[in-house]
């Protein structure tokens, strides 16, 4: 049985959050959005290691308490996401094996629910095809041409909201960056460059409740999710 290891990129400044304390660091529901996503990752017993990318001139880390959990190790990121992805990864190799898989989830994303987790792990091993987690889109979606004027309206059935965890083979999705990174082409996330690599990409299922933190107004839902959340648990 393959390994699980896991890949937190945590080292992006949120420039759209726009707040002096990189968004990661924000205290919602009384703890930092990055110890809210480590909690919910640590939950998993099948992960082995997770690597925190921090960026390292950041003295707030000291306040995450999960980042002192013994499975977690901590790297330096770098300027884009998918190169604090590839960093987090490439400190994997005195422990990973090729086939292994990696798991890798955004600080940015706090409520990330249980059972959505194990929904992708599930998949992806009981069928070796790498994958992630999406949401359907609710919304009536248009292109425009110029940022204004709508020249199509597209069929929403066919399309999805990329989300994070993300599980692929470790050796493929560090040549998958890599190869992205030579052509001077930006990943956004890490199916997109499995997918420039040719291989195949399955999607599972996710909820609203995993979305990405990204500007102010999302502060109130995140700290309502997991105020219900924790709630619920009780
Ligand atoms: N991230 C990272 N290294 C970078 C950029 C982003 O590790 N150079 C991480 C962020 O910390 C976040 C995740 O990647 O957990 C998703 O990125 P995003 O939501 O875009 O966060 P930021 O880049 O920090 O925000 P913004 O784009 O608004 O500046
Ligand atoms: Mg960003």
């Amino acid at each position: 049985m393959s390994n699980l290891w896991g890949v937190v990129p945590a080292a992006g400044s949120g420039r759209r959050m726009a707040t002096e304390v990189p968004k990661q660091y924000l205290r919602v529901a009384g703890s930092p959005l990055l110890e809210h996503a480590l909690q919910a990752l640590l939950a998993c017993s099948e992960l082995r290691r997770l690597v925190v990318v921090l960026d390292p001139t950041d003295r707030r880390a000291d306040e995450v308490a999960s980042l002192r959990d013994p499975r977690v190790a901590t790297v330096a990121g770098g300027l884009e996401r998918a190169d604090s992805v590839l960093s987090g990864l490439r400190s994997l190799s005195d422990v990973a094996g090729a086939d292994d898989w990696v798991l890798v989830h955004d600080a940015a994303r706090p409520c990330l629910p249980p059972e959505d987790m194990r929904r992708l792990i599930d998949a992806v091993l009981a069928s070796g095809c790498g994958g992630l987690l999406a949401q359907r889109i609710t919304d009536t979606v248009k292109r425009t041409a110029d940022g204004r004027r709508v020249v199509a309206t597209l069929d929403r059935t066919t399309l999805w909201r990329a989300q994070t965890p993300q599980i692929f083979r470790w050796a493929e999705l560090c040549a998958a960056l890599e190869q992205m990174q030579q052509q001077g082409l930006i990943a956004t996330d890490e199916a997109s460059a499995m997918e420039q690599a040719g291989y195949e990409v399955q999607i599972v299922e996710g909820s609203s409740r995993n979305f990405k933190v990204t500007v102010p107004d999302d502060l109130p839902i995140a700290e309502y999710y997991l105020k219900t959340t924790v709630a619920a648990r009780l």
